[in-house]
């Protein structure tokens, strides 16, 4: 197992913050020095933001795939990289060591290229949360093919868009997927998307709940019987480029469709391994449980790069954690005994309605450190976490970031460095965060809230929006000169801890889930009979932010008419995006606040979903004031 550039003490943070900062090259030159290269790189970086361009570890030569495999045979090939447990308790769970799961992506490399698949070839994966999902990332990466895994709970119409930004001709996917009680029909919807999308060469399908599924002559093909038919297996992986691409993940902005996040390998590589390594504090017997959906980038980096990379046991959950009941992640811990349990917020407080009963009679002693990520964590569920699931006794880390920035930018280090309710508290080493005000004048001192940016690169950061660089310069580099913006405000606090206070921009953040609002408005706007619709996000209990939509109809429908009409406006939603854009609540509004240049006061209709009426503030720059005490007249 890599732990030599874990750091062990609150000094030796320090130490390496420092060294990261003065000397940015020779700091991750002695990271990377502890991975597998094929040839070693000629320069650490290279940069300019204003492009943006970006490289790290330059004309170094490898591929990721022998540093998350191959290194570890010899040391640890009978250690279980992988362990697997299914939605239903009943079934049994799967062990697989690094030697299996060596074997097993190498043939299912050959697999891929016996399909045709190239190196630079786009492949998008749409499955389950099954031990073949990074079998087959692993494999595109083996082969240097560009895997873009789709979340199974995106809707057909989301997959062609994906296929089609990405000019994808190959696609993995499984019969069906199984997440609670539900039995979800993956490649159905495959095929629905793929109803458009008649550039796509090549289907290969995973067998996994049984059901029936129609098999397209010429472009699909089952995954057992390609394996059964395939001869060898890549035993030596494509040589890649540290700047080659490894993945594509999609992503929500404020304005258009997802967004393409680049990831290259090198890169990518050294610093999810890092960050791994030093905010989970890592040890060599560790069971890592992170409940996030490999679809997500927390599952990329912290079920598999990051945790394969570094040698360490990844647990891998298909199912849900409230099935086949809200004790399910609490069975699991005890059963596999896990020491690492990573999650999200939003997954915190809705076991937290459950009150602790389902604690009960299950052995969470296994537990070491604790981890959440994906949204701010209020008070109340941290306390909850760090009572009740971690009995007081293991430390609980905050982890800031985002799919564009590859890895854990600012957390606490378990047990290493300070941690604080509400708070992400400090940048990794290599990690230079700043606050800017509105006219980009960098913040300094302590106790200040600006917008959060990050002014030096990280070897882990996107390089481009796939297909579209100057998409990626106008969103994350053009707001501020010479900085990577993150859409996200934040507080320093007396002690320069940091405190993430949520998007700035027009995204929503529900369930731990980014959502674009304009993604959505344009998902309600296709609903026949819509005019135009507004989206906000409120408060949620559960989920974090809700989200909140004003619509407004050809024809305003009758009070009887409201829930039916609502009904089928959700059923379009979940049609074009997926069930987790569909909005918690619509009104029915005959016009939105508008300025005289016609654009949208989403202030004023986030004021009014949040229920502080009287805090609207200035309204006299409205075409039509009077459409506000409408609305709020009529407030859901
Ligand atoms: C947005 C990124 C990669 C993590 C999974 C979500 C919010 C993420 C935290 C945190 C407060 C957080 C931010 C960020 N966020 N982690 N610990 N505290 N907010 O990745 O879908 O790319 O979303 O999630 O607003 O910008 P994502």
């Amino acid at each position: 197992m890599i732990m030599k550039f874990r750091v062990g003490s609150y000094e030796e943070y320090k130490q390496a913050y420092a060294a990261s900062v003065n000397d940015p090259s020779g700091f991750w030159a002695g990271v990377a020095e502890e991975f597998l290269w094929r040839r070693q790189w000629d320069k650490v970086l290279e940069w300019d933001f204003r492009k943006p361009d970006v490289k790290w570890f330059m004309n170094g030569r490898l591929n990721i795939t022998e540093n998350c495999l191959d290194r570890h045979l010899a040391t640890q090939g009978d250690k279980p990289a992988i362990i697997w447990e299914p939605n239903d308790p009943g079934e049994p769970h799967r062990t697989i060591t690094y030697r299996e799961l060596h074997e097993q992506v190498c043939r299912f490399a050959a697999v891929l290229r016996r399909n045709g698949i190239q190196k630079g070839d786009r492949v998008c994966i749409y499955m389950g949360m099954v031990l073949e999902l990074p079998v087959a990332m692993l494999a595109c990466a083996r082969i240097g093919a560009i895997h873009s895994v789709i979340f199974g709970g995106f809707s057909a119409q989301s997959i062609a868009d994906r296929l089609q930004d990405a000019g994808a001709e190959y696609m993995i996917t499984c019969d069906g997927g199984y997440r609670g009680a539900k039995d979800i029909p993956l490649k159905a919807t495959v095929d629905d998307a793929l109803s458009v999308c008649g550039f796509v060469k090549r289907v290969i399908v995973l067998q996994r709940t049984g059901i029936p599924v129609t098999m397209t002559e010429g472009r699909d093909v089952w995954w057992h019987d390609e394996v059964a038919a395939t001869e060898g297996s890549v035993t030596t992986a494509e040589e890649m480029d540290a700047e080659d691409p490894l993945f594509i993940l999609y992503t929500s902005g404020s304005t258009g469709k997802p967004k393409g996040v680049v990831h290259t390998t090198a890169g990518y590589m050294v610093y999810a391994t890092y960050s791994f390594v030093n905010v989970f504090q890592v040890r060599a017997d560790d069971i890592h449980f992170c409940t996030a959906d490999i679809g997500w980038i927390t599952g990329h980096s912290y079920i598999v790069y990051g945790v394969l990379c570094a040698g360490g046991t990844s647990l891998l959950y298909e199912g849900i954690p409230t099935w086949p009941d809200a004790g399910r992640f609490w069975d699991i811990v005890g059963k596999h005994r896990a020491t690492i349990l990573y999650t999200a917020p939003t997954a915190i407080r809705s076991l937290m309605a459950y009150g602790t009963a389902p604690l009960q009679g299950r052995s969470l002693a296994s537990l070491r450190v604790l981890g959440t990520v994906g949204e701010p964590i209020n008070e109340e569920a941290w306390h909850w976490y760090n009572e009740y699931v971690g009995g007081k006794n293991c430390p609980i880390v905050d982890t800031w970031w985002q799919t564009e920035n590859g890895g854990i930018m600012i957390s606490n280090l378990a047990g290493v460095t300070p941690a604080k309710p509400g708070y992400a508290t400090l940048p990794l080493p290599g990690i230079q965060p700043v606050l800017v005000d509105e006219k980009g004048d960098v913040i300094t001192g302590n106790d200040v809230s600006g917008n959060l940016c990050i002014r030096f690169p990280w070897p882990g950061m996107l390089r481009t929006t796939w297909g579209d660089h100057e998409r990626c310069r106008l969103n994350y580099f053009a707001a501020y000169d010479n900085m990577y913006f993150t859409g996200d405000g934040c507080y320093r606090d007396e002690q320069g801890m940091y405190r993430i206070t949520g998007r700035v921009d027009d995204v929503l953040n529900v369930s731990g889930h980014r959502i674009g609002t304009a993604e959505v408005e344009n998902a309600i706007n296709m609903h026949e009979g819509v005019l135009e619709s507004a989206v906000v996000g409120f408060p949620h209990d559960v989920k974090g932010q809700g989200i909140y939509a004003y619509v407004i109809m050809e024809s305003m429908p009758d009070d009887d008419r409201h829930m039916h009409v609502r009904a089928a406006i959700l059923v379009t939603v979940t049609e074009v995006i997926g069930p987790i854009a569909r909005p918690d609540k619509i009104q029915f509004v005959s016009g939105l606040p508008k300025t005289r240049s016609g654009k949208i006061m989403r202030r004023i209709l986030r004021k009014i979903a949040e229920g502080e009426m009287h805090a609207l503030g200035d309204t006299s720059t409205l075409l039509d004031p009077a459409v506000v005490d409408e609305i709020k007249r009529t407030k859901v």
